[in-house]
């Protein structure tokens, strides 16, 4: 089931132990991976198995391996050199816990716990070993410099001046796009997807990742913290770059309408079983958190 609850469940059988010598990183780990948090990416891998005909099962691995990433790239957003923030799933950040050496490393230890996960003997057996090779290269390309870890930088560098709308939208689907566009992939590649499914999924993820971040720079405006999990007004008080300090909340409006509607269109290839990525799309434009 695509739940928050067996997402999580599946997470803690991928942490390593306590074993009295590291304690210190793999708590930092455990605490940012468990503290909660919406789960979109791994849910989007389970639901794009499912739909290219394959078995939640073998897209575990592959939808915990995304979530670790995304985790280590919260603690990494909120490290005091980064958005310099205390508030992430409502919960006090990593840094201000464990302290901004534990943090860096437990994010590390995330990154590369990620690829060990999607190559596990689990994964392998599941979906075999050319697809975890497919799906390790895939992760490595969305998040790293050309993802990912590139749309953070131009972020960092776009504080304190007005960038182009052009600037803002390579950021944007850097950042946070690829990451979810890696989601939608590897729930295809696990399922052995054709071509035209994955390029489907591609559209999908590429309209709903764009449209993700526009809706988080709106509720870093207009939400509060206690239904957030996170600090209101950062963007605000970094100098961000965002949707909404460029083009204000009635444009980013329309814009996560259109693309969310693009987002469902795209699923027109599919014959039959799309009712939960549409519902799931305008979900996400709805939120509140
Ligand atoms: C927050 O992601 C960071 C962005 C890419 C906008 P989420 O809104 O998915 O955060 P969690 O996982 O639910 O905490
Ligand atoms: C972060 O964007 C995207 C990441 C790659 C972590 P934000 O900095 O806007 O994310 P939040 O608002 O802190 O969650
Ligand atoms: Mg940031
Ligand atoms: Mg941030
Ligand atoms: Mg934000």
């Amino acid at each position: 089931m695509k739940t928050p609850e067996t997402i999580q469940e599946a997470l803690l059988t991928f942490l390593p132990a306590r074993d009295g010598l590291t304690d210190t990183v793999i708590e930092s780990m455990t605490y940012s991976l468990t503290a909660g948090g919406k789960r979109v990416r791994p849910i989007l891998t389970l639901a794009f198995a499912e739909l290219c005909g394959g078995t939640e099962e073998a897209a575990m691995p592959f939808a915990c391996a995304l979530e670790m990433i995304h985790t280590y790239s919260l603690i990494h957003d909120d490290l005091p050199c980064m958005d310099d923030d205390e508030l992430r799933r409502g919960k006090p950040t990593n840094h201000i816990v464990f302290g901004e050496a534990a943090a860096v490393l437990g994010g590390d230890a995330l990154l590369t716990l990620a690829f060990e996960t999607a190559l596990s003997e689990t994964a392998m057996k599941l979906n075999g070993a050319e697809t975890c090779v497919r799906v390790g290269r895939l992760l490595a390309e969305c998040a790293g410099a050309r993802g990912m870890v590139g749309g953070q930088i131009i972020d960092l560098e776009s504080e304190n001046r007005r960038i182009s709308l052009e600037r803002l939208e390579t950021m944007d689907r850097k950042k946070t796009g690829a990451l979810i566009r890696a989601a939608c992939l590897l729930g295809c590649l696990s399922a052995g997807a054709d071509d035209v499914r994955m390029q489907a999924a591609q559209e999908y993820a590429d309209c709903i990742g764009l449209a993700f971040q526009i809706v988080d720079d709106v509720l870093d405006v207009l939400s509060d913290e206690a239904t957030l999990g996170k600090p209101i007004g950062s963007d605000k008080d970094n100098q961000k770059s965002t949707y909404v300090s460029l083009l204000g909340i009635e444009e980013c409006r329309k814009r996560t309408a259109a693309l969310t509607e693009r987002a469902i269109k795209s699923l027109s290839v599919f014959d039959h079983g799309t009712e939960f990525l549409t519902d799931f799309a305008k979900k996400l434009r709805d939120r509140n958190k």
